[in-house]
Formats: C-alpha cells, sequence, structure tokens
C-alpha cells in the first residue's frame, strides 16, 4: 500500500518470514498493546559531520514494535517536530481501517507541530517482519522502524524457534539534509543526489571514514539460529544481502521468502 515518490521502492519482508493465507483471528484472542512515538530532531554523527535529523523517541532506526499475529496495537503519534508528518505501517493490510493507513492528504490530514495522532493498527494475517516508516515528504530517510509479528500464543514458527531475532535495515546517509536536497533538485529539475553511504541499522561500517566504532556487529554463538529480519529502508535503492561465508542470499529478485 506504499505510495511513493520515488519510481522503485524495492522492500525485503525477512529473511525468514512466512506469507500464510489469511486465517481471520477469533475476535476474542486480540491483544492489544500500545505504544508513544514522539517525533523529534535528535542530533547523529555520521562521515564525520553531525546532522540533526528527524526521529522517533531520539532513535535512529527507530523502536521495534512487537505484536503477535492478529493484535491490535495503538500507536499514539505526539509531533514535537518543526513539520507536518505521518506514519504508515507499512504491509499492514489493515482491513476496513484506512483511517490509521498514514498516507499525508490521503487518509487523514498531517500531524501539526504540538499535535498528536491515535493510529490503531489492526493486524490480520499478518506474521514476519514489516516496517513502519514516515509518510510525509521524505522523512521516511530517518523516521523508521521494524514491525515484529510473532505467531499467535501457543502456535510456533513453521521452523525451529530461533536463538535471537535481530531487525537488520539496509538504509541510506546523506550528509546533507534530505528535504533540500529534494528541493533543490526539483527547482533546478536535475536528479535526486545519490545518498553519501549505504547503512546497516544506520552505520555505513567500518570502510568509511569516521565510521569504525558505530559499525553494527552481531556477536554469534556457534550452533544457535539466528533470524533476521531484513528491511529495506532505502529512500531508492536496491540492495542485494548476504551473510559471508554463509549459504543463502536474500534479495529482492529471488522473492521474499528465503532462509539463511
Ligand atoms: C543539536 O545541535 C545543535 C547545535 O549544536 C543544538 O543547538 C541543538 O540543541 C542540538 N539538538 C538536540 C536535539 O540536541
Ligand atoms: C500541515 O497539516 C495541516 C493539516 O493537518 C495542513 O492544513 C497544512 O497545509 C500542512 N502544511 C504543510 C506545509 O503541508
Amino acid at each position: 500500500m506504499a505510495v511513493s515518490r520515488m519510481p522503485v521502492l524495492w522492500f525485503l519482508l525477512g529473511a525468514v518470514l512466512t506469507l500464510g493465507v489469511g486465517v481471520s483471528s477469533a475476535e476474542g484472542s486480540r491483544s492489544r498493546r500500545h505504544y508513544d512515538f514522539f517525533i523529534r530532531k535528535a542530533n547523529y554523527t555520521r562521515l564525520c559531520h553531525r546532522k540533526s535529523i528527524l526521529t522517533v523517541n531520539g532513535r535512529f532506526p527507530g523502536p521495534t514494535i512487537y505484536a503477535r499475529k492478529g493484535d491490535v496495537v495503538t500507536v499514539d503519534v505526539h509531533n514535537q517536530g518543526d513539520k507536518n508528518v505521518t506514519i504508515h505501517w507499512h504491509g499492514v493490510d489493515q482491513p476496513r481501517n484506512p483511517w490509521s493507513d498514514g498516507p499525508e492528504f490521503i487518509t487523514q490530514c498531517p500531524i501539526q507541530p504540538g499535535a498528536s495522532f491515535a493510529y490503531r493498527i489492526v493486524l490480520s494475517w499478518e506474521e514476519g517482519t514489516l516496517w513502519w516508516h514516515a509518510h510525509s515528504d521524505l522523512d521516511r530517510a530517518t523516521v523508521h522502524g521494524a514491525i515484529v509479528i510473532r505467531p499467535r500464543r501457543g502456535s510456533s514458527y513453521p521452523f525451529k524457534k530461533p536463538h535471537k531475532d535481530i531487525p537488520i535495515f539496509l538504509g541510506e546517509w546523506w550528509k546533507g539534509n534530505v528535504r533540500q536536497l529534494l528541493a533543490d533538485a526539483l527547482q533546478t529539475g536535475g536528479e535526486f543526489q545519490p545518498s553519501d553511504a549505504n547503512t546497516i541499522n544506520g552505520q555505513p561500517g567500518y570502510l568509511f571514514p569516521c565510521s569504525r566504532d558505530g559499525t553494527f556487529t552481531l556477536p554469534v554463538e556457534h550452533g544457535k539460529t539466528y533470524m533476521l529480519r531484513l528491511i529495506n529502508a532505502a529512500l531508492a535503492n536496491e540492495f542485494f544481502f548476504a551473510v559471508a561465508g554463509q549459504a543463502g542470499t536474500a534479495s529482492p529478485w529471488s522473492g521474499p521468502t528465503r532462509r539463511m
């Protein structure tokens, strides 16, 4: 249900994900979960350069929403930033509930600075890894996070339960202000400037200057299984993903379901 200004937006639903045919939940078994999202600016340093970005709760990538299949998640979004925002729950069908879908000026008026909006996210068939992101201007460059939907209580994964599961965001970082870069491109009719680095969980990785300390690492123990929940949070980039020395890769070309 993405409405994107960019011509190509690929996203991966997850390296390990079941795309089952929906089984509607018994209303009685729905659990409710609640989150508060505070939209605010925060200073982050990447590529030796500090800049102010829009975040949820000061975090980049933003907080993970955890739920079980069929739950209803309420998220109160409090806009403490200086511009209009909305949030979209990417991949959540929301049957008969479009008013929480998020695209600005399509299903809702944007949330103005100082205002709040209560989203009610109705999960139905979804299970696995989805994500949320801003759906206003290009705010999603930094305003995004994972939605982890575990099997219903009492149900199990269609594979051995992993020892750990970890969201992996493939993203992009610009040294400049993304909104300004878009405004410049629109004004001059030129290309939108490509990002200065691709990122994993918000970090460019140790091959980039000033990036060694922040490089994302995942310590693993031999013999245990780890579920990597892959999310393409780039604005307009396609990625291939593989773990060096491991069998199996996940890429948009091979479809969203792959086991690693
Ligand atoms: C970010 O840095 C600027 C300049 O140093 C400062 O004025 C501002 O208060 C900082 N913002 C936050 C949220 O810390
Ligand atoms: C901000 O949102 C309000 C409605 O919530 C709208 O009237 C206004 O035009 C928006 N401003 C911009 C710059 O989009």
